[in-house]
Order: structure tokens, then C-alpha cells, then sequence
């Protein structure tokens, strides 16, 4: 096929919400492709994940994550298009998460992405994945048998704003106010180590295998969350930046014993046994979760009119925070949108949902294919206490 050169695209015919949109994801330890109907109606999340090739290392090592995406990605889209019935004809656009991320990775992904869409003639749109996290609890699946779909429709979201986004990953600690999906600010961010990054370094130092988050997770149920004292990180006052590098040390400490000064001082190594690391997997949980809640509850007193709250990330998954932030949305009457399950962890999906939501609003214009991937995000920080966070609410 002659490749199309770049604004001779097809603009796809039909309506906005008819249109299938191939999402692509590679930022960093997940291959994944999904196809998704109207920006919402989820056919296929196909999600390979490497943590079998980094879990002896502990962490993701950059050169076996982007070797394994240029292994993955052409069986990954493959399956997506299978389970979701659709051949690369019908496919409308292709979107694809082009920053932040690791950039071997991210340049798989994108390298795939324009090649089917150049070779498709379809717009190809690049989106930021962080920001992709925040509407992932937008997508659903198709209720079998039919039924009404539980989340809005696109032309329904505009009541959800202006809204608070929290995005609590492996990378990121994240605040950010939101005007609409597409209008987002970060509020507060992540000063040292992500929460999802403490987690499974907290996991490491209790000899609990990578990735660690579902684990503390699932053995601080039978733990006592008041057993440890860990700290919480506030910050300076009226700061929504997080810090959790402090709360890595006092688990480290917690475990091995703290240091001697001189002979003096120090506490000596617990004995981890089954118990012991129950209790701290308990206490470490309500300190890293404590930590979120006091973010948010500090963002709401300057956000106050903010409407609704979307989460996302790996660690949106942590049975804690869901029922604390459900808790906290019903006291403070605000709406809460938390993604299910297999939409908390790295997905196509929701690259998909953010590039219809983008694609619709420029009348589905493409990207120019000179596009490239980038490790930084590029969303801009305005700070909270300026003046210039008030929103004024729709009549
Ligand atoms: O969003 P994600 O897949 O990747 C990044 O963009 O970073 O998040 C992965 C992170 C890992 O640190 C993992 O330990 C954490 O999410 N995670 C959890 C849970 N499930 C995954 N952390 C706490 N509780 C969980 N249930
Ligand atoms: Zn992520």
C-alpha cells in the first residue's frame, strides 16, 4: 500500500460516538492495545505484562522493557483487534501514549502507532499517559445482555467539571485540577519516590515479591494498621505535593533496625514472620493512604467547588483507598469516578478514551507523523493559593 503523506487522512464518516478508536500503550512495563467504541464501550484490553522479565531486578530495567514492547506489540494489537471482532479497516484513529514514560518503550509504541495509521490513512493522535489515567474511570464494558451502559456519555461529562484528578501510580503522586478531560493543571506532584514505587519497595524490604502494591494490599487485611507508627508527610502548610521517601526509610528501619550513632541510639532487627508483616503491611497502608486523603483534603479547601473526583493509576487499585476516597466523596457530597479494576493498571484503553476525547474536539484532525515520544510530561503546574484556581460554577 502507498503510504498516504501526512493531512490526506480520512477523516472518519458517522457519528462521534460510532467511532472505534485503537489504543496503544508502551510507557514502560506493559505492552498493551485495546479497541474502544465512542471514546467509552470497551471491545478489547489486551494487556501483556513484563513483570516476570524485572521482577529479579526489583524494578524495570529500561533495555529488557523496550527489547520485550518491540517483541509484544504486533501480537498485542493483533489480540486487541481479534477479541474485539474489528478488522484495521474499521478502525477510525489510532491514539497512542507518546509521554511521560521511558523513551525506548514509549518510541515502540509510537513507531507502531504511525505505521498503522499512515498505513490506514486514519489521524493519529499522541496523548499524555498520566492524563490518560484520569478518565480511565470513564470506560466501561458492554453489559452482556445489553443493558444502560454506568458510565456518562460524552456529551454528559461536561456536567462532572470542574473536578479534582488524583493519579497514584508506580511513577507518579499526582493532583491536578481539572477545567475538562482535555484542560488539566498539576496542583501537586511527587517531590521523591511515587507511592506505587514505596510500595513495592516497602514490599522488597519485607522479602515480598515485585510488584509489591497487590501484596501489601492483600496482607494488610490481616494485619493491625496501629502496630507501627509510620510517619506521614505533610510537607510545608497548604503544600499537595507528596513525599513518601521517608516513610520507604521507616519501613527500612522498621525491618533491619536503626542505625547506632557512636554505640548510642539504634533499635534492633524485628523478626518477619507472618505476623510481624501483616502488622506492617497494615501500618505502612494507612500511613501511604493517610497521606493521599490529607493531599486531598487540603486540595478540596481550595478546590472547593470542584464537583467531581477522577482517580487512576496502579494503585487506585488498593482496596484502602478505594473505600476511604468513596467515604470521603459522600461526606463532602462530591461524585467519584474510580476506574474498575482492569482500567487501574497500565492499558490501551484509556489512551484510547483520551485521544477520541482529543481527536473530537479539533473535528478529528491528525497529528503530524513527525510526532515523537517524550520522558517528561508536559502538563503545566499552577499553584494552588495564586488566585487563580477558582472556577466559576456553570449556572
Ligand atoms: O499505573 P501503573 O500500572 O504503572 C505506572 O504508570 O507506574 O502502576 C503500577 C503500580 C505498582 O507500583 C504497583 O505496586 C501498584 O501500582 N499497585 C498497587 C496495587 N496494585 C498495583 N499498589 C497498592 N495497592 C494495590 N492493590
Ligand atoms: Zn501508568
Amino acid at each position: 500500500m502507498t503510504p498516504a503523506p501526512h493531512g490526506t487522512e480520512r477523516s472518519p464518516a458517522g457519528d462521534s460516538s460510532e467511532r472505534v478508536v485503537l489504543g496503544i500503550e508502551s510507557s514502560c512495563d506493559e505492552t498493551a492495545a485495546s479497541v474502544v467504541v465512542g471514546g467509552r464501550i470497551v471491545l478489547s484490553n489486551i494487556i501483556s505484562s513484563q513483570h516476570d522479565l524485572h521482577a529479579e531486578y526489583r524494578g524495570v530495567v529500561p533495555e529488557i522493557a523496550s527489547r520485550a514492547h518491540a517483541e509484544r506489540i504486533t501480537p498485542v494489537v493483533r489480540e486487541a483487534l481479534t477479541q474485539a471482532g474489528v478488522t484495521l479497516a474499521q478502525i477510525d484513529a489510532v491514539a497512542v501514549s507518546v509521554r511521560p514514560g521511558l523513551i525506548g518503550s514509549l518510541l515502540v509504541g509510537v513507531s507502531a502507532a504511525k505505521a498503522l495509521a499512515w498505513s490506514l490513512r486514519r489521524p493519529l493522535v499522541g496523548v499524555d499517559h498520566v492524563q490518560a489515567h484520569l478518565v480511565a474511570g470513564l470506560l466501561a464494558r458492554r453489559p452482556a445482555g445489553g443493558g444502560a451502559m454506568d458510565v456518562p456519555s460524552l456529551t454528559d461529562e461536561h456536567a462532572m467539571f470542574p473536578a479534582l484528578g488524583l493519579v497514584v501510580s508506580g511513577g507518579h503522586s499526582s493532583i491536578f485540577l481539572m477545567r475538562s478531560p482535555l484542560s488539566i493543571t498539576t496542583l501537586g506532584g511527587t517531590r521523591d519516590d511515587a507511592i506505587g514505587e514505596a510500595y513495592d519497595k516497602a514490599a522488597a524490604i519485607l522479602g515480598l515479591p515485585y510488584p509489591g502494591g497487590p501484596i501489601v494490599d492483600r496482607l494488610a487485611r490481616n494485619g493491625r494498621p496501629d502496630t507501627v507508627k509510620f510517619p506521614i508527610s505533610r510537607l510545608e502548610p497548604g503544600s499537595l505535593d507528596f513525599s513518601f521517601s521517608g516513610l520507604k526509610t521507616a519501613m527500612l528501619y522498621h525491618v533491619h533496625g536503626v542505625p547506632t550513632t557512636r554505640g548510642r541510639g539504634g533499635t534492633a532487627a524485628i523478626e518477619l514472620n507472618e505476623r510481624s508483616i501483616a502488622d506492617a503491611c497494615a501500618s505502612f497502608q494507612a500511613a501511604a493512604v493517610g497521606a493521599v486523603i490529607l493531599k486531598l483534603d487540603r486540595a478540596l479547601e481550595v478546590c472547593h467547588n470542584a464537583r467531581t473526583l477522577f482517580v487512576g493509576g496502579g494503585v487506585s487499585a488498593n482496596s484502602l483507598l478505594r473505600s476511604r476516597l468513596q467515604s470521603m466523596a459522600t461526606e463532602r457530597g462530591l461524585r467519584i469516578v474510580l476506574p474498575s479494576m482492569e482500567f487501574c493498571l497500565d492499558n490501551g484503553a484509556m489512551i484510547a478514551a483520551l485521544g477520541h476525547r482529543t481527536l473530537a474536539a479539533r473535528g478529528w484532525m491528525s497529528d503530524p507523523f513527525t510526532i515523537s515520544a517524550s520522558p517528561m510530561s508536559a502538563i503545566a503546574h499552577e499553584v494552588a493559593g495564586s488566585g487563580t484556581l477558582e472556577v466559576p460554577r456553570r449556572p
